[in-house]
């Protein structure tokens, strides 16, 4: 059976108090919709529409597709939000008729969803419901539509808060979680009969639920209430957060990953087993950890791969680089976009590398700056060592042949290259190329001045008591 999700994403969220449209907030590094498209794609769905407005189509389209890379999303635009009724009609005016049998409908603004429930929902299908309506158990049920059920628990119709007509209406707590499955022309034809005449003026969804069963068999899921709660503000957009990261947490541990405290990991992660990630650490973006790497302390690391058997020691920040396996970086490095650290490389605190490639084995282990260069393995580069690759106009590029030495505090002024063997004496500043095995040396030489010391103390103190007296 072809299954198809509407997801409703076209709403104002207004109370985000925010230019980029609700659904686009992120929570543990995902836009809030990305969450029920993925797991109604874990549960089956092929065919995905996306109800949007004309305002937010182009900006939603532009940060979903490049999540779903395999996924063809249909955007149905919604001219003007008039309810879910209509952002549901938009949607199957986007699905040709008869491509799918069963339609599941979605909020876009509802991450904690997950795929069981989604196929505990499915389960029904072979059923002969013609409606399934997740319902749950509201610790308050202000502001939801409630079930209205029968004496013999049939549900007859879900009321809207502003549409409650009694308190004995108001004290029901089982409330709707706009979550339905429903037989695709069935639902087409019950769309046709809703009308806005209600307290909001707008076309509820939820009408569909009479006209269908006068007619077809219908039903409600329960739910549990924890995954349905939806983001209206910042606060729920925070807490709906913290209960995802939670939730990535105990994924991983399940999977033998260590965690020491509670690192933050975003959903997009992978991290092999044996993995050990301590507190404080975070890691974003589509960053992956292979196994028994170290990520220490209060790393920072964003769409990066770790290899096995790396550590990346405390405080450290890697962008957009790779870390080969036993390479060993920090405390306190920072790899900008484009660093390459192979296997067994060291790069040391206080050491800045962006567009680096340190081929096996090399070493920069102290204060140093290395930028569009290629280290030879096993060369090694002293402390303080400065790659000048920027003239004030352009970038150039520096090369360091296989077990080069670079002594401490030198300067290497691109484009420029370093021999393979060769050896630059300490502060040199290296400004022509340096052949395989030269020593190139550039420094003035150094003179000793006997009993000089002596004689320039007394001359600078006597300097300085003349000032004080002035
Ligand atoms: C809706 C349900 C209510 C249920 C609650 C669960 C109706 C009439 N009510 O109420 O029974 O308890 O969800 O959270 O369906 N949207 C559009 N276009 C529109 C209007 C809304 O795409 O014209 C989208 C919104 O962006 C949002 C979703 O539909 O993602 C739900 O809309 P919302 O206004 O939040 O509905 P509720 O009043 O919460
Ligand atoms: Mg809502």
């Amino acid at each position: 059976m072809k299954i198809a999700a509407i997801i409703m994403a076209a709403g104002h969220g207004t109370r985000m108090k925010s230019s980029l449209p609700k659904v686009l907030h992120s929570v543990a590094g995902r836009p809030l919709v990305y969450f029920p498209i993925a797991a109604a794609v874990a549960a089956g769905v092929e065919e995905v529409v996306v109800v949007v407005n004309p305002a937010t189509h182009d900006q939603i389209a532009a940060r979903l597709d490049p999540l779903f890379p395999d996924l063809n999303i249909v955007y149905a635009v919604q001219q003007t939000p008039q309810g879910t009724g209509d952002a549901v009609k938009a949607g199957m005016g986007a699905l040709p008729s008869g491509l799918v049998q069963k339609v599941m409908i979605l909020s876009g603004d509802a991450p904690l969803l997950r795929v069981a429930t989604l196929l505990e929902l499915l389960g029904d299908e072979e059923s002969d419901r013609a409606l399934t309506l997740m319902s749950f158990h509201a610790q308050n049920p202000f502001g939801y539509g409630r079930v209205v059920r029968s004496s013999s628990g049939q549900p007859l119709e879900i009321r809207e808060e502003r549409d409650l007509v009694s308190d004995e209406e108001r004290k029901i707590n089982e409330v709707n979680a706009g979550i339905y499955l429903a037989t695709e022309s069935i639902l087409r034809d019950a769309l046709e009969g809703i009308s806005s005449n209600n307290a909001q003026n707008e076309y509820y969804l939820t009408d569909i639920l009479p006209l269908i069963a006068a007619r077809h068999p219908v039903g409600p899921a329960l739910a549990d209430e924890a995954e349905m709660a939806g983001v209206n503000d910042r606060q729920q957009l925070r807490e709906v957060e913290e209960i995802l990261f939670e939730r990535i947490r105990r994924h991983h541990l399940k999977n033998g990953v260590s965690l020491i405290g509670s690192p933050q990991i975003d959903a997009g992660v992978r991290i092999d087993a044996g993995a050990r990630i301590e507190s404080g650490v975070v890691l974003r973006g589509d960053t992956a950890v292979a196994s028994d790497a170290w990520i220490d302390v209060g790393t920072v690391v964003d769409s990066s791969e770790v290899g096995e058997r790396a550590h990346i020691k405390p405080y450290s920040v890697l962008n957009q680089s790779v870390v080969g396996p036993d390479a060993q970086i920090g405390p306190m490095a920072h790899l900008r976009p484009g660093s390459l650290i192979d296997a067994r490389a060291k790069v040391g605190n206080f050491v800045e590398t962006k567009k680096a490639h340190l081929k096996e084995g090399a070493k920069v282990n102290h204060l140093s700056y290395v930028g569009d260069a290629e280290v030879g393995e096993r060369a090694n580069l002293g402390a303080g060592t400065i790659v000048c690759n920027y003239d004030g106009f352009l970038k150039h590029q520096t090369t360091i042949g296989p077990d080069a030495f670079i002594g401490s505090a030198s300067q290497l002024i691109a484009p420029v290259s370093v021999g393979s063997g060769a050896y630059v004496a300490t502060g040199t500043t290296v400004a022509s190329d340096v052949p395989e095995d030269a020593l190139a040396i550039a420094r003035v030489r150094q003179s000793n001045k006997a009993g000089y010391a002596t004689q320039l103390k007394t001359r600078l103190q006597a300097a300085a008591a003349e000032k004080k007296k002035s």
